[in-house]
């Protein structure tokens, strides 16, 4: 497979205007697979230099892997810096002057972007795996107080985020509660397909004279990466009656569109390291109903009992900056042609472009529908690499890093019974500004070699 067989080309222009100043605009030609229309995509990063901004970068990866851990340009870091510094040099003044005031800043500015009611429904926390344990600990303590019955039950993803399903474990099986999996197929062709399997488990639930209490609905799943219909599952669970609708959407502000208000979910958490450009670690927790629903912070200190978001906003002395530069994020993310809406379209469309490369290279399928995409897809691989388990596919993934600098996560997923030279692995890859085509010639090359070379997973080094 040669570079011929590409079906886009990619090319940065820099410019320099009167001012000194660089321009960068990334145009992209794309001939889809169905033939012309030949389309013409702009993404116009006005005076930004998308290469100093990401300068920490490690130059010799190709990381398309923006999915687990995020990425903060240059400028946010600094921004960063200054709140830290200022901390240093009077930290009473900062205390007793600043702090609260600032994350205000940061809440309203949240609240704005998720088209929430009120700020005082915006809490911020360290990262969603916080917010799961604020809601579950919530879950706990009804069972506690008698508010749920023994037996009753929680309803949660199948491909729920392995953290947080340790979570449901640790806070709500504990507590008594019986946890339902919903059973999600594998590839998947549409959301049909999880409505019927959510309903099933709706149902299981609530059979025996139980109540479903929790459902966890994840915005969009990890590994395999889909994006679920929330809006239309949190309406399913309201019409059953769930006590406590949870959205997990770790990965959903900065790569789709998040309304709150539309979705309806009694709790929803979303981080603002992997998507929106902040430093590690900052998440939000929207509440619904904060006077009603007594959450509590899972570490207590001086504001326990004033609400969750006044609780979350002093837990105790550390380092708040990551909380604090949501306003700075959000200028960075203007300083785009669309903002945010800009950058995650044109995330979107190049995360679809390279996904529909690499399955023509490789001849293999997609594991999740395009339109069930945001910013991340799942690309399956050559079946003769021989994934056969979580530990082959963690493997390869090493493999990849050590010996062809590429930072990509592989999903194993079990064939079925009867399916013949099934795709086994999928490449979860990402999109992000700092991304450029090469990143993913180099794995469909990485990948290419292995395959011609007759390598399979058996030979990689553990
Ligand atoms: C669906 C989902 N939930 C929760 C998390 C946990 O995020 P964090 O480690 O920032 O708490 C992740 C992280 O990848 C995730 O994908």
């Amino acid at each position: 497979m040669s570079s011929k067989d590409l079906s886009g080309n990619h090319h940065h222009h820099h410019s320099n205007d009167e001012n000194g100043t660089t321009t960068t605009t990334i145009t992209t030609v794309t001939q889809t697979n169905h033939n012309p229309p030949l389309h013409q995509n702009h993404l116009n990063l006005f005076n930004i230099n998308i290469r100093a901004e990401f300068a920490h970068h490690d130059p010799t990866i190709a990381r398309i892997n923006n999915g687990s851990f995020g990425s903060c340009p240059n400028s946010i870091i600094e921004a960063q810096q200054r709140y830290q510094l200022r901390f240093l040099e009077q930290p009473d003044d900062f205390y007793y002057n600043h702090l609260k005031p600032s994350i205000l800043r940061s809440r309203q500015a949240i609240k704005t972007l998720i088209n929430a009611n009120h700020v005082d429904e915006i809490s911020i926390v360290d990262n969603a795996t916080t917010g799961a344990a604020i809601v579950l600990q919530h879950v706990k303590w009804c069972f506690f107080e008698n508010k749920f019955n023994p037996g009753d039950t929680a309803v949660m993803l199948h491909y729920a985020y392995g953290a947080v399903k340790k979570s449901v474990e640790a806070y709500v099986t504990r507590s008594g509660g019986k946890v339902i999996e919903v059973k999600m197929p594998y590839p998947v062709s549409s959301n049909d397909e999880i409505f019927e399997a959510f309903k099933k488990a709706l149902e299981l639930g609530k059979s025996g004279n139980r109540k479903v209490r929790l459902a966890v609905i994840d915005h969009i799943t990890s590994m395999p990466s889909v994006v679920i219909p929330v809006k239309e599952l949190v309406k399913m669970c309201r019409l059953e009656g769930v006590d406590c609708i949870f959205v997990d959407a770790a990965h959903a502000i900065g790569s789709i569109e998040v309304d709150v208000q539309d979705i309806g979910a009694d709790f929803y958490t979303s981080n603002l390291h992997k998507w929106l450009f902040c430093p590690p670690s900052i998440a939000f927790l929207h509440c619904r109903n904060p006077e009603l629903s007594n959450l509590h912070h899972p570490v207590v200190s001086h504001e326990y009992g004033n609400g969750i978001a006044i609780e979350s906003s002093w837990i105790g002395t550390r380092d708040y900056s990551a909380q604090l530069v949501v306003p700075e994020a959000l200028e960075f993310v203007n300083r785009f042609e669309g903002g945010i809406d800009g950058i995650r379209k044109w995330n979107h469309e190049k995360v679809v472009e390279m996904a529909e490369m690499l399955v023509k290279a490789w001849g293999t399928n997609l594991g999740t529908p395009l339109d069930m995409c945001a910013s991340m897809a799942m690309v399956g691989l050559p079946a003769c690499l021989g994934i056969k388990s979580d530990s082959d596919a963690l493997k390869l993934r090493s493999h990849l890093r050590n010996c062809f600098k590429v930072e990509v996560p592989i999903y194993y997923r079990q064939p079925k019974d009867g399916e013949v030279d099934p795709v086994t692995g999928y490449a979860r890859i990402s999109h992000q500004i700092y991304n450029t085509d090469d990143d993913y010639y180099r794995l469909r090359d990485a990948i290419c070699n292995l395959v011609s070379s007759g390598l399979t997973c058996k030979g990689f080094q553990d």
